[in-house]
């Protein structure tokens, strides 16, 4: 610890700190541009600086920028001090000169950190009288509106797209007053994580398109605390709605998931909630070939009591993108022996060696936090940038452990990011990448290994085996792979926090048995767990396998054997989950089907009665992640029509038949019935704890959903009716839908937007935290279900499957992941659908060559005994034998399993 003097008054303060990031956790308003907490000190803009002083005696001082100075023992200085406060406007005054003063009509305006300095640092007239420099915009794709004449030149924009994220194509170009941050010539920017910049850019050059079509200023937006559904990492974020329609959505600061960045799947995704095919009144589909009839709400629940007392065999077939407690009101209605999972047979069998290796070994989910300190790391058989992407942001940073030990070396703090990077000269800590494919990690790689997914398995297998010989061996390595495994555990060996991530991507279950006895073998060399990221498909699978119920085989199964008279599907697409022929055969077989949804789709169009279910934003509700942690997502605004909440369809259905069990009113009595039912080791028994309940008060106050200074209450609905209306009731959260409510800051989950005296924009975030750049005060959001078991005795995995053989005239079709298109809800956004690739499939040059195909040739490509004609696209990183096609784009969603072996020729077979 470390004793410095503020303006004469004494801290204790941790010494490895910047002043800058010292002062603002002490609460002080000391303004600043360049430096950001996830992205460290440079000291380009001048905007931090403070009068230091060398002792008591000192008068003089000296101006200093506090970004760059460390917090050391006995520092002196002044923030208050004339000098230091001239200084401060005068630099905001010059970075202003050429701003074109437009906030009227800058979408940033009223949550523009630039606005939040200018207004701190006392700068309020305007003395430059001569022209401004003006700049050409350019289009940079659907996600990011560009207005350069509003930039300060403050480097964050590069910073964070080029040094964070690893984007090639975001520059600076020119010198002196005439820098420009963008593109060489107008297009996408293609860094998955280029929305962030509407978030890094402290003023309003990048700011967030689909947003300007429906735009509302900031303190005119409802929010609610929310998780991202569109992958199974869990990130955390905060919806905005206003006119009924969801808005944006912004990252939501937690320090142990996506700190401050979202990847642009689950920042533009959300648009799906304003889908024009969205289900808003019940339909009744009659008689087969009659048009579907849209029908009351109490005629609906009527009929499906009625279906629910006279038919005997009724199933449910849940969703691993539903709630905890949408399930679990769905296993009680039928009965758990009749709930099945909703997920396919191998995707189940996969999720539970998942959860199995999990649960019952002694390595450790790291938090993405905690990924982020990872000193060697081992991939395997994952495309993570296209499969879980925050978790590749967080792979970025994880390297730089060896540029952050040399640093600590040579005395360099952390925080000092330019002084870090040379002294390192881009050295990086272990990371293999064993893939069938090239991602964007390989260039970070210490050792890239292309494989099918068999042989990466037995890559896995080999280096489990060289960490502990009790591990089985491989039979047949050649010496290269002999000598590959080798390296790699010996740097496993020697890291302090060893990594290995694998997944279900690949839809193989060696490859995640591999995974599971290298972090088990590593346990023999360690004091400590090592760490085990096992990536799942969506945003509750963990969730879905942990409360049970067979695979949608078994219900498909039981209803070939005339088992099934009625099958409730929740918020589930079959189409998405197994062959097309299996889920027509099974719709055919059951006499009434009821599907409860958000979005018309082909399970939907033939069902005898649809329900329209709300979305995330428009419900609550726990996710389970792939870290195993659960997390609360809470209604960001009452949907119109008769969307309701699936549970609450169920529930009230129940009542309608006049069932004793459910009847639940509110969330809460169906969470604690949900903990309370599956409640065995490492199981849903802690999901109560993901976030305070409905009952909670803060001084006998909710918490608001809209800022204070929200406008138009009455204004809103003027062209109906000139009243203020009664805010909504909510039975469920601790929240009020109005500005009502506890002013300060509520506990960790239930933060519904960050806002704070003179910190209007996301940078607010900094009066939230424990510290700046740490855990928000009240600890990170959510409860961990699954902690490593260290004296666990395991078993090794032992079936090592054999070394790939291509076969004559055969390929092996591979799924290939793609981060827009290949998850089903974020597609159907506008600005995410404008990002879907068109159908392909990848061949290596030397195997369509032996085809005679050229890159753009249409190949016919026969699977499971359909054909699908898609134009070739080379890719010399597939193993040779094997073929790829995008996984889960509409035109090829019913090809469900892969890998399979295809047949591929030119033209028309
Ligand atoms: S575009 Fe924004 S982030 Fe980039 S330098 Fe300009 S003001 Fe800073
Ligand atoms: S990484 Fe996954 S959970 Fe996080 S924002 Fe992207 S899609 Fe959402
Ligand atoms: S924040 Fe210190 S120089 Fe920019």
């Amino acid at each position: 610890m470390a004793k410095i003097y503020i303006d004469n008054q004494e801290f204790e303060v941790e010494e490895q700190n910047s002043l800058l990031q010292t002062c603002l956790s002490l609460g002080f308003n000391l303004p600043y541009f360049c430096w950001h907490p996830a992205l460290g000190s440079v000291g380009a803009c001048r905007q931090c600086a403070v009068k230091q002083f060398k002792d008591e005696q000192d008068t003089q001082g000296r101006l200093v920028m506090s970004c760059m100075t460390p917090a050391s023992d006995g520092a002196r200085i002044s923030i208050e001090d004339p000098e230091a406060t001239a200084f401060r406007a005068s630099v905001i005054e010059w970075l202003m000169t050429n701003h074109p003063h437009d906030c009227p009509v800058c979408e940033e305006g009223g949550e523009c950190h630039l606005q939040d300095m200018t207004v701190l640092t006392g700068h309020t007239y305007r003395r430059f009288r001569f022209k401004k420099r003006t700049f050409t915009n350019q289009y940079l794709g659907p996600f990011l509106n560009h207005e350069m004449n509003r930039c300060i030149a403050c480097y964050r924009c590069v910073r964070f797209y080029q040094d964070y994220a690893g984007g090639t194509d975001l520059q600076v170009f020119n010198t002196h007053h005439h820098v420009y941050f963008g593109r060489h010539e107008d297009g996408i920017l293609d860094n998955e994580f280029s929305g962030n910049l509407a978030e890094v850019c402290p003023t309003g050059v990048f700011t967030d398109k689909p947003f300007s079509r429906h735009y509302s200023r900031k303190w005119d937006l409802r929010g609610a605390p929310s998780v991202c559904v569109h992958c199974s990492l869990g990130c955390n974020t905060n919806p905005n709605e206003r006119y009924g329609r969801l808005k944006r959505t912004l990252n939501r600061y937690n320090h142990q998931v996506n700190g401050y960045f979202l990847c642009d799947r689950g920042r533009f995704g959300g648009d799906f909630v304003n889908n024009e095919q969205r289900l808003r009144q019940p339909r009744l589909h009659k008689t087969n070939g009659f048009q579907p009839e849209p029908v009351a709400q109490e005629q609906a629940l009527q009929y499906l009591a009625r279906l629910l007392s006279e038919t005997k065999s009724i199933i449910g077939i849940g969703s691993p993108r539903a709630s905890l407690e949408a399930n679990f009101a769905l296993r009680t209605l039928v009965g758990e022996e009749h709930f099945y999972s909703g997920l396919s047979g191998p995707e189940a069998t996969l999720i539970a060696t998942a959860a199995h290796i999990l649960q019952n070994g002694p390595a450790r989910i790291p938090s993405l936090q905690e990924v982020e300190q990872a000193d060697a790391i081992l991939v395997l058989g994952e495309d993570l940038l296209n499969t879980a992407p925050r978790l590749a942001l967080s792979l970025r940073q994880a390297v730089r452990q060896k540029a952050w030990g040399i640093a600590e070396e040579l005395h360099i703090p952390p925080w000092q990011d330019m002084s870090v990077r040379e002294a390192s000269q881009q050295q990086k800590s272990p990371l293999f990448m064993a893939t069938s494919t090239a991602t964007n990690l390989d260039e970070l790689a210490t050792h890239t290994y292309r494989g099918a997914p068999a042989d990466l398995a037995r890559l896995g297998f080999a280096v489990a085996h060289c960490l502990d010989p009790e591990a089985p061996a491989v039979p047949d390595l050649t010496p290269p792979q002999q000598a590959l495994a080798e390296s790699i555990a010996e740097s496993l060996k020697k890291a302090r926090r060893p990594l290995i991530i694998s997944g279900v991507s690949s839809q193989n279950q060696a490859l995640l048995e591999a995974a599971g006895n290298v972090a088990w073998a590593l346990d023999h060399h360690r004091q400590h767990p090592a760490y085990l990221y096992l990536t799942l498909p969506e945003c509750n699978s963990l969730g879905a396998h942990l409360l049970g119920g067979a695979s949608l085989d078994k219900a498909f199964k039981a209803a070939a054997e005339g088992k099934v008279e009625t099958a409730i599907i929740l918020e589930n697409d079959l189409y998405h989950q197994a062959d097309q022929v299996a889920v027509e055969t099974f719709l055919k077989q059951v006499k009434h089907v009821v599907v409860i949804d958000h979005l018309h789709h082909n399970t939907m169009a033939q069902a005898e009665i649809a329900l329209p279910a709300s979305t995330f934003a428009e419900s609550d509700g726990t996710l389970v992640s792939s870290e195993g942690r659960a997390q609360r997502f809470f209604q960001v605004f009452v949907p119109e029509n008769d969307i309701q909440e699936s549970w609450r369809w169920l529930s009230k259905a129940m009542a309608a038949a006049g069932r004793k069990e459910g009847g639940w009113q509110r969330l809460d009595e169906l969470t604690y019935a949900c903990a309370g039912a599956i409640n065995s080791l490492n199981s849903l028994g802690s999901i109560t704890r993901a976030a305070p309940g409905a009952e909670f008060r803060i001084q006998g106050m909710r918490i608001p959903r809209e800022p204070h200074r929200y406008s138009g209450r009455t204004a809103m609905t003027a062209d109906l009716n000139v009243h203020e209306p009664r805010p909504p009731s909510d039975p469920d959260s601790p929240f009020s839908f109005s500005m009502e409510g506890y002013p300060r800051q509520p506990p960790s989950a239930t933060i519904p937007y960050f806002w704070a005296p003179a910190w209007n924009s996301i940078q607010s975030v900094n009066k939230f935290q424990e510290e700046v750049g740490g855990p928000l005060r009240g600890g990170s959001p959510g409860a961990r279900l699954i902690e490593p078991r260290p004296k666990a005795k395991i078993a090794y995995f032992t079936q090592i499957p054999p070394a790939f053989e291509r076969r004559k005239e055969q390929w092996l079709v591979l799924p290939l992941h793609h981060i827009f298109g290949s998850e089903a809800l974020s597609a159907l956004a506008p600005a995410i659908a404008e990002r879907v690739p068109a159908p392909y499939l990848a061949l290596t040059p030397e195997d369509g060559a032996q085809l005679k195909l050229d890159s753009g040739d249409e190949v016919s490509l026969t699977l499971g005994g359909k054909i699908y004609r898609l134009p070739v696209r080379y890719q010399n990183a597939l193993p040779p034998g094997t073929a790829g096609i995008p996984w889960g784009l509409p035109t090829l969603r019913g090809i469900i399993s892969l890998p399979a072996w295809g047949q591929l020729s030119k033209g028309t077979p």
